[in-house]
């Protein structure tokens, strides 16, 4: 195989087994893929088929729905799914439509019911999705309604925290699909995280076009360079089956390319404000920020008795593992709270998909634990996780308040999506910095091909 350089190893010294370590190569070619894929109707209308039906989809998270009869809605193209959770603690989830004449059944995209009523005739159904009540039943043929026609069922697991829901169920079951490790996941405690901010905007581009820009660091220092100060891009990069993938972008530290990797400059105070820190009485050097950031949450977790820190490395107290699940999430992972992004394809638009944006805060009640800045939530955001905010839509074209860095990969991702359709783009050329990228594709390839 060819002996490629790959450009960081986050540390070489982790135990091979461990959640940290650089993971062996992954072959996946080297072939240049037709860009048609980022365009093509054709190619839409072959992942409606071949593909979202029958992965396992990241459909909401399990603190969304605490409490027997709280539910949370799930759009993707034409399908809509309803998860709502038991009186026995367990969830079950169901097309979101009605068996009488495919009305949606929940209008809202989330709430809290003792029964689903619809709203056109108001036939209703238990929150297992059985039938409860035909309206004027004596008006129907019995030979219509004697099956008692109930809510779909929709395959529903969850892992730490998270739900998925599989339409067509019949994928592997979720542990096995799941590429990564046991514990990966489960270590975050995500399940204790609140929804602080949700935010779902339009773009004018394929969700490919869209997932691709962030799923590498290598445009970064280009289209980010304020990040420079604050973090490194060349990441460590690893590949999971099933087309499950993560980059470890290392945080409070400069990125290599700076010259002076000495002055402590505001980027690096903040970050170390965020951490409990007093930056004025810190003597220590720009590369020396990380490690002290990192003791300086140890401690405090220590002190305010959160058990979870134990199972972080020191690396996964700074950084953001940004993983990787296969075909359209990516989150961003911190030990603080977690952003968790879809890139949900529209409906019927290869070249419109929609930045599904969630912010999970974990919330400590203590006046040194902090919101970290860099988690850029508006100013009066509550965390306390009593309140669940609405999802905020925005309309392609329209700027959603989500940071410069956002605002940078809008006008990037939509040039690209121009770009991909000339004449004179033959397919992208991807460097091992882009290993992810060739991985999903490739993956997506096997469910579009039949071989999955
Ligand atoms: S469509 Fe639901 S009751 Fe008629
Ligand atoms: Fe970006």
């Amino acid at each position: 195989m060819f002996d490629y350089k790959q450009p960081y190893v986050l540390n070489p010294s982790a135990p091979a087994d461990s959640l940290e370590a650089k993971r062996p190569a992954f072959d996946n070619g080297t072939t240049v893929l037709d860009p048609s894929r980022y365009y093509s109707r054709e190619f839409m209308e072959k992942e409606w088929r071949h593909l979202w039906p029958r992965v396992w989809l990241l459909a909401g998270v399990t603190s969304d729905v605490p409490e027997e009869g709280d539910y949370t809605v799930f759009d993707i193209g034409a399908e809509s799914v309803i998860t709502v959770r038991q009186a026995n603690g367990s969830l079950k989830s169901f097309f979101n439509v009605c068996p009488h004449r495919g009305n949606p059944i929940a209008l809202n995209e989330r709430g809290s019911v003792s029964k689903f009523t619809c709203a056109f005739h108001a036939w209703s159904f238990c929150l297992d999705g059985k039938l409860e009540c035909i309206t004027d039943e004596q008006t129907f043929h019995p030979d219509l309604v004697r099956h008692r026609p109930g809510l779909s069922e929709v395959r529903t697991d969850t892992i730490g925290g998270l739900i998925f829901v599989n339409l067509d169920g019949k994928a592997p079951p979720l542990a096995d699909w799941i590429g990564l490790p046991k514990g990966y996941i489960e270590n975050y405690e995500i399940d204790k995280m609140h929804v602080v901010r949700h935010v779902r905007t339009e773009w004018r581009a394929n969700w490919k076009t869209g997932l691709d820009a962030f799923i590498e660091t290598y445009h970064l220092a280009f289209i980010h360079p304020q990040t420079q100060t604050v973090m490194e891009d060349f990441s460590q990069y690893d590949l999971y089956p099933n087309g499950f993938q993560r980059m470890i972008v290392p945080l409070c530290v400069k990125s290599h390319r700076v010259a002076d990797q000495t002055t402590v400059d505001a980027g690096l105070q903040f970050m170390m404000q965020d951490a409990g820190m007093k930056p004025d009485e810190f003597n220590g050097t720009a590369s020396e920020v990380r490690p002290a950031v990192q003791r300086s949450k140890r401690e405090r977790a220590k002190r305010l008795g959160l058990k979870h820190y134990e199972k972080f490395t020191d690396g996964q107290l700074t950084d953001s593992w940004a993983t990787g699940f296969f075909p359209n999430t990516q989150i961003g992972m911190h030990p603080e709270g977690v952003f968790i992004m879809r890139f949900i394809p529209h409906p019927t638009n290869p070249e419109l998909y929609f930045y599904d944006n969630m912010t999970l805060f974990r919330n400590v009640d203590d006046p040194t634990y902090f919101v970290p800045a860099w988690m850029g939530l508006p100013k009066d955001t509550d965390v306390s996780g009593r309140t669940r905010p609405n999802i905020e839509r925005f309309a392609a074209g329209v700027r959603a308040d989500l940071g410069e860095v956002l605002d940078q990969d809008v006008d990037l991702v939509e040039a690209v999506q121009r770009g991909v359709r000339s004449r004179g783009f033959r397919g992208p050329l991807w460097s091992e910095q882009e290993m992810r990228l060739r991985h999903v594709h490739s993956e997506i390839d096997r469910y579009i091909n039949g071989e999955k």
